[in-house]
């Protein structure tokens, strides 16, 4: 399987990383050998058909800054978009940061891809959150697989188990912590008291937050996350300027003390429904299910018939996130050979 990678941060670093070490048991076990033919990051680019060792990419990014100083295979100033038209692979694993502005670059990446018809598994939430119905279609028509797992939960698999393991019912609501640096920020304010600057700057040195983190803060990322649930569980034609979104930018240190008071903690809360789509601080009582700490996600999924089923796992993070990538490779390669 050769993969063309798109985005060189703590995502697609931690993809390459995972796919090197797993090597022979992917073979073994499922059949696949993935291999990396190229990568584009912001300096460039670096191609090799044969296959790029990834030893040597996260050795050059860590040096010069950019893979386009890779070892007679580098191309500076190549972009992303020139790598999906030219070079030959089956996949493109699109992990080029979060713009909820345009979706760009990532947008015109997936859509070059399914054009080109290469299957897209991607991890960035902007073009999936402006533009989910468009390119679900535009992957269909090209009778390519388009693939997001890493999008919501980090390496959690929230959109498999609603996907998945609900069939039969229908899941009527959705509420949930969606966002990984806004719970590791007001967990750390609330346990260890520290200020919101210091917990988001704790937040930002384990490689949870966005880019931009005002994504984080201000509800933005839950609030693409909530759009893409939405549109795959709930099946509604909802894009992001339909969800009311409110951050914890402004909550106070007394707010988390009230909130003590009344066994409560203060959480980052998505809601979908049929009629509603929100992100807002809430209290969540301590020993709820949705009361998790740190990095961690919950998602409550109440469905017609099983009632509440709620799943929690790690958020956020660059292996984590890996992880939901390389469930989607396989799945498609599963699906492939059916
Ligand atoms: N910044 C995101 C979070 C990363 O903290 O949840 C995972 O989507």
């Amino acid at each position: 399987m050769r993969i063309l990678l798109l985005g060189f941060g703590t995502v697609g670093q931690g993809f390459a990383k995972l796919i090197s070490e797993a090597g022979l048991e992917l073979l073994g076990s499922y059949g696949i050998r993935p291999r990396i033919v190229a990568v584009a990051d912001r300096g460039g680019a670096a191609v090799n058909l044969r296959g790029l060792d990834v030893e040597k990419l996260l050795q050059t990014k860590r040096k010069a800054g950019t893979v386009a100083a890779y070892p007679d295979h580098g191309k500076p100033g190549v972009s992303g978009l020139k790598l999906v038209e030219e070079v030959p692979g089956e996949v493109v694993v699109e992990v080029t940061p979060t713009n909820i502005r345009d979706g760009e670059p990532g947008l015109s990446h997936i859509m070059a891809a399914l054009k080109a018809g290469k299957h897209v598994v991607t991890a960035n939430k902007g073009p999936m959150a402006l533009a989910f119905q468009a390119l679900m279609e535009l992957a269909e028509y090209n009778r390519v697989t388009l693939r997001f797992s890493g999008c919501v939960g980090g390496g959690t698999p929230i959109l498999d188990f609603a996907g998945k393991c609900l069939v039969g019912d229908r899941i009527t609501s959705i509420k949930g912590i969606l966002n990984g640096t806004t719970n590791y920020i007001l967990t750390r304010m609330t346990d260890a008291k520290l200020s919101f600057d210091e917990a988001l700057k704790e937040a930002q040195a384990l490689g949870y937050a966005e880019a931009d983190p005002a994504m984080d803060v201000d509800g933005w990322d839950s609030a693409c996350k909530l759009v893409i649930l939405a549109n795959w569980v709930l099946e509604r034609k909802v894009r992001l300027e339909d969800v009311e979104v409110k951050g914890i930018r402004n909550i106070t240190p007394e707010e988390i003390e009230d909130a003590l008071k009344r066994k409560s903690h203060v959480k980052l809360i998505a809601y979908a429904d049929q009629d509603t789509l929100r992100v807002s601080p809430e209290l969540i009582p301590l020993g709820h299910p949705l009361c998790v700490s740190g990095v961690l996600n919950a998602v409550c999924f109440t469905s017609q018939y099983a009632g509440e089923e709620t799943v929690v796992g790690k958020g956020a993070g660059g292996a984590e996130t890996a992880s939901a990538i390389l469930r989607d490779l396989i799945n498609i390669k599963q699906a492939a050979s059916r």
